[in-house]
């Protein structure tokens, strides 16, 4: 039996995972991994929770607690939220295990003594009042490019990799002090030297999906430097090198062997081998903000230590959340946790799939949500399902009737059915998980448009042998899609089975060891059902999302956003700022023509406010104060050079002045003045 390895990106273990997580990672490996299982593959899909790394050590300095304890939280966390949305891991473990530590040193010394590591001493930045080195995130300043807020090791606004000793005015990130610069010795991997057998690999490895290939050519027709290893920290694997201390491996530099750690663990708890896996066949899902790291590093790791290279891996593309770039410390977020608390885990497999090429960015918005799952999964799938059990419950007695008399049309259809899980399955194979899915729900969009022109209800009355024909196909695609819908939505197709008198798995969070051996074959949903089979009354797979449940997901995020904004501004007002930086902010007077609710808020308003020049719409956060016809013809002060924003989904250019109490500040002032 052939055999495969698949792994998810290992999450940091310092926040939940919100659905960017699923979308870009977890969900796609999971139909990789339940599709594989299905066609008789020894499959091992693995996690590991990432636990090192500076962002969780600086956190655990500021919080005054042991990184572990932060880490031991969020491994739980994040394993909940993975389980919630049925990511059939077989193993999920820790990067602080025991088996990590051992293979994470033994690769390390296995390229050292390789003649792959080489020592180097460099300057970096040193903080005399903590009495340590600070390690890339442990350092804030500006950024020698751009003079933006940067962190030790990229600025966000312009994007540079940074080294620390390159910011501008550095502070330490626990004490504020000044760092000074200060050498160091650290170790030194040889990426230089790999631009060409890793540009073999990527050119000619055909699995590697167009986007992570030509972001890796990119990047090594830029040429490759050599990469530091190591972090002057404690927090960390230590560097196993007599008498080397305070040093760690750098997380980037073990993380990937959490994969083969995680595998390990598992092989020898069942007394297997994990190589096996390994050296059959190796995928990685990630998101595409780590392909270089999948492309460049690790796979010239592997061909330092003579290891098999991966068969593939696969980069999924950004979520955005409503049209803007998702930010979890602006609270602009949906968590996996408070969405799977309100609905089911397959609509969102569903729409996540569905939404767009998982290589292409794509946007999470709450209506879009609702229009996929009650137009296509519930009114298409979830009709088709209905309507074939229930009319063969009615009039066939529960039994699949005996094909009758085979029109053109019905012939086309049974063809279709035929077809559907080959297309399916090639289109997985290939990472193509949308197009799977569109070919599914294209055929039961076709399937219900053939139950509505062959009208088995007038059928059964006046042509009994087209009537049992239509049902007979119409129950042969239901079971088809019983198993070729498994891998996308596999709690669903398990009510499905169920209806069908199909063996029927356990799904329910992560994969028992006992349960791996899939009860349903993928090959089964080439074989029809005889006549005769017998078959259940159907239970609806899914309820119907309300407009009333996007309204209240829709004000909680946006009410969220609201509050972050004060509190942002509250942080800001600490801070102070020069008569210049306020000479930039211009204030007009402005006249209120007219007011409106937004409807699914409670707190905003939408403003048309003339300026004298030109009318502006605003949206003020004054609704819980101000009936909009009290504001009717009232002036006010408006900020009129504000970036153009978009809340609740209405289009904002400008802000009114208002105090904290929503008292809104107002003037005698002409309408178009400007306020000095
Ligand atoms: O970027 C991240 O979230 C990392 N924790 C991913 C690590 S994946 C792997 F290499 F282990
Ligand atoms: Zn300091």
């Amino acid at each position: 039996m052939s055999k495969l390895f698949i792994s998810c990106a290992l999450p940091y273990a310092n926040g939940a995972c919100h659905l960017g997580h699923l979308r870009s990672t977890y969900i796609p490996a999971d139909i990789y991994a339940r599709y594989n299982r299905s066609k008789g593959v020894d499959t091992l899909l693995v996690c590991s929770s990432d636990e090192h790394g500076t962002p969780i050590s600086v956190r655990a300095e500021k919080e005054n607690k042991d990184p572990k304890e932060i880490t031991d939280i969020y491994h739980e966390l994040i394993g909940n939220d993975l389980k919630a949305c049925n990511i059939s891991l077989d193993s999920y473990r820790r990067t602080t295990d025991q088996m990590h530590y051992k293979m994470a040193q033994e690769c390390f010394l296995d390229l050292y003594n390789r003649g792959y590591i080489y020592e180097k001493t460099i300057n970096q930045l040193y903080c005399d009042e903590c009495g340590r080195s600070l390690p890339d995130r442990y350092v804030e300043g500006l950024c020698p490019y751009c003079d933006s807020e940067a962190r030790g090791d990229q600025c966000e606004v312009c994007g540079r990799h940074l080294d620390p000793t390159e910011l501008k005015e550095p502070h330490c990130l626990i004490c504020n002090g000044t760092p000074h610069i200060q050498e160091s010795n650290h170790y030194y991997y040889k990426l230089n030297g790999f631009e060409e057998p890793l540009r073999e690999w990527i050119e000619s490895n055909e699995h590697l999906p167009g986007n992570v290939k030509n972001f890796a050519l990119e990047w090594i027709n830029d040429g490759l430097k050599d990469w530091v290893m190591t972090r002057d920290m404690n927090w960390g694997i230590p560097v196993p090198i007599e008498g080397v201390e305070n040093k760690v491996l750098y997380v980037w530099a073990e993380a990937f062997i959490g994969y083969q750690s995680s595998a390990a663990t598992w092989a020898k708890e069942h007394d297997l081998d994990w190589m096996d896996y390994w050296n059959d066949k190796a995928v990685h899902f990630i998101g595409k903000d780590i392909i270089y790291h999948h492309t460049i590093f690790w796979p010239s790791m592997l061909m330092s230590r003579e290891m098999k290279l991966p068969y593939s891996v696969v980069g999924g593309g950004y979520l955005s959340l409503e049209g803007r770039k998702m930010s979890t410390s602006k609270g602009w977020v949906i968590w996996v946790k408070e969405f799977l608390d309100k609905f089911d885990s397959d609509m969102l497999r569903y729409y996540m799939v569905i939404n767009a090429p998982l290589n292409r960015d794509t946007d999470f918005s709450w209506d879009d949500f609702q229009r996929r799952v009650n137009n296509e999964l519930i009114d298409n799938l979830g009709n088709f399902i209905h309507r074939t059990f229930t009319f063969t419950n009615r009039f066939f007695d529960g039994k699949v009737p005996e094909k009758g008399s085979f029109s053109e049309y019905d012939e086309e259809f049974e063809a279709k059915i035929k077809a559907l899980p080959d297309i399916v399955g090639d289109a997985i194979d290939e990472f193509e998980f949308r197009d799977g899915l569109l070919e599914i729900m294209n055929t039961t969009k076709y399937a219900n448009k053939y139950f509505n022109d062959k009208t088995p209800w007038k059928a059964v009355k006046e042509d009994m042998e087209s009537a049992k024909t239509t049902l007979y196909l119409a129950n042969q695609l239901a079971h088809t899609l019983a198993v070729v819908l498994t891998p996308y939505i596999p709690e669903s197709t398990q009510k499905i089975r169920e209806i069908l008198n199909m063996p029927t798995e356990i799904v329910d969070g992560f994969m028992e060891y006992e349960n791996r051996k899939p009860v349903v074959m993928w090959d089964e949903a080439k074989e029809f059902l005889p006549a005769g089979y017998e078959v259940n009354k159907p239970t609806p797979l899914f309820e119907k999302i309300t407009d009333e449940e996007i309204k209240e997901e829709k004000e909680k995020l946006y009410a969220l956003e609201e509050t972050q904004e004060n509190e942002e501004e509250e942080d800001e007002m600490s801070d102070k700022i020069s008569i210049d930086e306020f000479g930039k902010v211009q204030l007009v007077v402005g006249q209120v023509k007219e007011a409106e609710r937004i409807e699914g808020s409670k707190n905003l308003l939408k403003l048309q406010v003339d300026l004298g020049e030109e009318i502006r719409q605003v949206v003020a956060g004054l609704a819980k104060k101000y009936a909009p016809d009290e504001l009717i013809d009232r002036k006010v002060i408006v900020v009129a050079n504000l970036e153009p924003a978009k809340l609740f989904g209405v289009e904002s250019n400008g802000m009114l002045l208002a105090t904290d109490s929503m008292e809104l500040l107002t003037t005698d002032g002409n309408v178009g003045e400007y306020i000095k």
